[in-house]
């Protein structure tokens, strides 16, 4: 795995000060759009997809990697949404992000009590978006099998947030 992520990792480009003034932004549009490095992530994060019958794909990058990550895996992809988007609305969670403050949606009729789920970003920074997405997830009785991101920034302490509540893997750590 280290040997096929050395390339990918080489494709994510550091911007300092965005959003805001002291936060280094790791940009993996490069990645995304690279046929090889795109494949490379896609098959790394499906071959931990296991027994889920279904990915869930987090707005808005998440949605281009889980889609990916979907199809390799050979299972169907829900969209979780940023709040407003979704005409009917299954459960709705609040959460504090590095920056800012959000709510995430997740459509009804497509997950239900039972299905298993694999949840997927592509960055993990404070844990705050992931801890929502499988919260939201639970809340209609699915059970989260795991949470895979491209990224994750070790700093912010998502992992750490996340421990007991949900198997966390990344490709890449910063
Ligand atoms: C980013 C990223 C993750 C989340 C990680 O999304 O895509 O979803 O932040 O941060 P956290 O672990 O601290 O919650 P953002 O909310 O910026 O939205 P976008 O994907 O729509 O750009
Ligand atoms: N890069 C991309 N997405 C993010 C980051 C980052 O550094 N932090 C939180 N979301």
């Amino acid at each position: 795995t280290a040997e096929r992520m050395a390339p990918v990792a080489a494709l994510v480009r550091d911007v300092p000060d965005f959003p805001e003034p002291g936060v280094l932004f790791r940009d993996i549009t490069p990645v995304l759009a690279d046929a090889e490095a795109f494949t490379v992530v896609a098959t790394e994060l499906a071959a931990l997809v296991g027994v889920a019958d279904i990915v869930a794909g987090v707005e808005a990058r998440g949605f281009l990697i889980g889609s990916a990550v979907a199809v390799v895996a050979g299972v169907g992809v829900v969209p979780v949404r940023k709040a407003g988007k979704l005409p009917r609305v299954a459960a709705s969670r609040r959460y504090a992000l590095e920056y800012g403050e959000a709510t995430l949606e997740l459509p009804e009729g497509v997950v239900t009590s039972g299905n298993r789920v694999f949840v997927v970003d592509d960055v993990l920074a404070t844990g705050g978006t992931a801890g929502a997405a499988c919260a939201l997830l639970r809340d209609v009785g699915a059970e989260v099998t795991g949470f895979g991101a491209l990224v994750e920034l070790r700093a912010l302490g998502g992992r750490d947030r996340l421990v007991g509540d949900v198997a966390v893997h990344s490709l890449l750590t910063y």
